[in-house]
């Protein structure tokens, strides 16, 4: 009989929307939008009631973020200036979900790529920074959509949702109450950007990804070990978004901005890179492990200064696209995924032993760190 239960991370999955907008295409939009703004509201600039808007600008947006375009699932309205927020169909209660559908797609290749089978899972959590709705719970639908006898539920803990959730489910094998946990992030972003505000519009894209969290024993021979999980939350309302089922008014109503996501980038920046560094350095120390052993960082994609500071200060010394890779210029910030991201495309050519750090920070503040060692 086992006595012990030892997490691994068998395999994980990505689905990317097809369409894709270049910064160029989202600053034509958005300068296109402030000059029919400028220009209907022209008497009352002129006059001094309300400020003119500035317009956005490519150079801006690559030299603050590192970001060069963002997929979207729906690419039209979000860059028709007259709608700029993402518009689809409304399904019906028979029909999957939107979020469901694309956790469900990311979640298939996860289990393709362990050889498992969606009917030895034991459990699907939800983990990301928006749900679709109240209840029933993503999880379940996506669940159901899978054909997996077990439970599932939804939680969402921002940017640090997958982390959060890939220590749930370590603890669920641990304690021997799961062998086989989904931990599926579907971050349809474009719903909860403001495409309106100048300091925002460029940061989000969406994507989903899955991670497969299984006990040692039923794991494929290549796996990922996990060594240790710790998460951490401190109060903040530099990023916030007070949209939620108390407050009925649509966020695309002027005057409801902070029913969408608003942040004070700059605090966020200054504040969020040594909370996590230090994390990172005390973790590595508790686990006896020079950090600057680290073979890889997959970091939370929200910005190329943070990573690069956060890195620098982990390893000691610059990293470079090798020990830190970016899916940033590509997938923009895809909240609790982007570390998923990034740890899916750049661990193929790892070897057996070689140790790694996915790790996430976002709101909340909140940040979770997951050391991993290849097994091959
Ligand atoms: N185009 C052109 N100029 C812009 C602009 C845009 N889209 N947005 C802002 N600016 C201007 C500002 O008005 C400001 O002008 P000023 O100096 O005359 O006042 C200047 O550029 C600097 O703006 P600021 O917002 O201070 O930029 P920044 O260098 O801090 O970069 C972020 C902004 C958001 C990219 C950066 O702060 C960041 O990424 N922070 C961390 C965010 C994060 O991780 N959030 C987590 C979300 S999950």
């Amino acid at each position: 009989m086992q006595l012990t239960h030892r997490p691994v991370i068998s395999a994980t999955g990505l689905f990317t929307p097809e369409a894709s907008i270049s910064n160029e295409e989202l600053v034509a939009s958005f300068n296109e939008y402030v000059e029919r703004y400028n220009s209907q509201h022209a008497d009352a600039i002129e006059a001094g009631d309300i400020d003119a808007l500035q317009p956005s600008s490519v150079e801006f947006i690559e030299k603050a973020s590192g970001i060069k375009s963002r997929h979207v699932m729906a690419k039209e309205p979000v860059l028709d200036p007259e709608i700029m927020s993402p518009r689809w169909d409304e399904r019906s209660n028979d029909q999957l979900s939107i979020m469901a559908e694309i956790g469900v797609i990311a979640a298939r290749q996860a289990l393709e790529r362990a050889g498992r089978d969606a009917k030895d899972v034991d459990a699907v959590l939800c983990a990301a920074s928006n749900m679709q709705r109240a209840y029933p719970a993503m999880a379940i639908e996506i669940q159901q959509a899978l054909g997996i006898d077990g439970f599932g539920f939804d939680m969402n803990v921002a940017c640090s949702s997958a982390t959060f959730g890939i220590q749930t489910a370590a603890d669920y094998v641990r304690a021997g109450n799961a062998k086989s946990v989904l931990v599926v992030s579907p971050e349809i972003t474009s719903g909860h950007l403001n495409w309106r505000d100048r300091d925002s519009h460029f940061i989000f894209g969406d994507v989903a990804t899955a991670v497969l969290v299984e006990d040692a024993a039923i794991a494929p021979a290549q796996h990922w070990d996990i060594l240790s999980t710790k998460l951490k939350t401190v109060f903040s309302n530099n990023i916030r978004n007070n949209f939620g089922f108390l407050n009925r008014a649509h966020p695309d109503t002027a005057g409801n901005a902070d029913k969408l996501f608003v942040q004070e980038g700059r605090k966020v920046f200054k504040e969020v890179v040594p909370m996590v560094a230090q994390m990172i350095i005390d973790e590595a120390e508790k686990l006896q492990m020079d950090p600057a052993t680290l073979r890889r960082l997959w970091l939370h994609q929200a910005n190329a200064g943070m990573n690069r500071l956060i890195a620098q200060r982990v390893l000691g010394h610059e990293a470079d696209d090798d020990e830190s890779p970016t899916v940033l210029d590509t997938y923009g910030n895809t909240s609790s995924a982007g570390s998923i991201i990034a740890f899916h495309s750049n661990n193929d050519d790892l070897k057996d032993g070689d140790t790694g750090l996915i790790c996430s920070f976002g709101a909340g503040y909140s940040a979770g760190t997951v050391f991993v060692r290849k097994v091959a």
